[in-house]
């Protein structure tokens, strides 16, 4: 039961990344769109760790093994992405035109990443 709450929270995040991607030419609407997104995610994150305590069931369970170390590491690198993300999303904000040759490629990366994490979920 818990596990379809998780599935679903994690599809309806991915399509509002998406969303909030598609909104990139609104400045006001982008930015809050992946905000509430990131939070979610995250806040995700700590339900599924507090009610599975999946780290620890990731280092026990041997089968799988080679897929379960993919889906873990593509999941954290969406965490550090989206610390980067927004980093840069904040700078641009700003009016520092300079960083959007950085926002864009990581922000196009940090999406990437985070459907493969959806993506290899299923797979385990
Ligand atoms: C996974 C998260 C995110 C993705 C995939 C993403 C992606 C993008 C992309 C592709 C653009 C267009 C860049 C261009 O065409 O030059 C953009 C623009 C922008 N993003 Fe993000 N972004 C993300 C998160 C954020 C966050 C968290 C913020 C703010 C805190 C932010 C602020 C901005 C701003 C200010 C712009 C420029 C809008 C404009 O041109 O007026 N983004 N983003």
């Amino acid at each position: 039961m818990s596990s379809l709450l998780f599935q679903t929270q994690s599809f309806l995040v991915v399509g509002l990344l998406i969303y909030g991607v598609t909104k990139r030419k609104h400045k006001f609407l982008h930015m809050k769109i992946m905000k509430t997104a990131i939070l979610w995610d995250l806040l995700l994150v700590a339900q599924i760790e507090l009610t599975r305590s999946a780290i620890e069931k990731a280092s026990k369970v041997t089968s799988n093994a080679m897929i379960l170390n993919i889906h873990v590491s593509l999941a954290i690198s969406t965490v550090l992405l989206y610390f980067i993300v927004y980093y840069f999303g904040n700078k641009l904000a700003k009016g520092d035109e300079s960083v959007r040759k950085y926002h864009k490629p990581i922000g196009i990366l940090t999406l990437t990443v985070r459907i493969a994490t959806l993506i290899t979920s299923n797979l385990i």
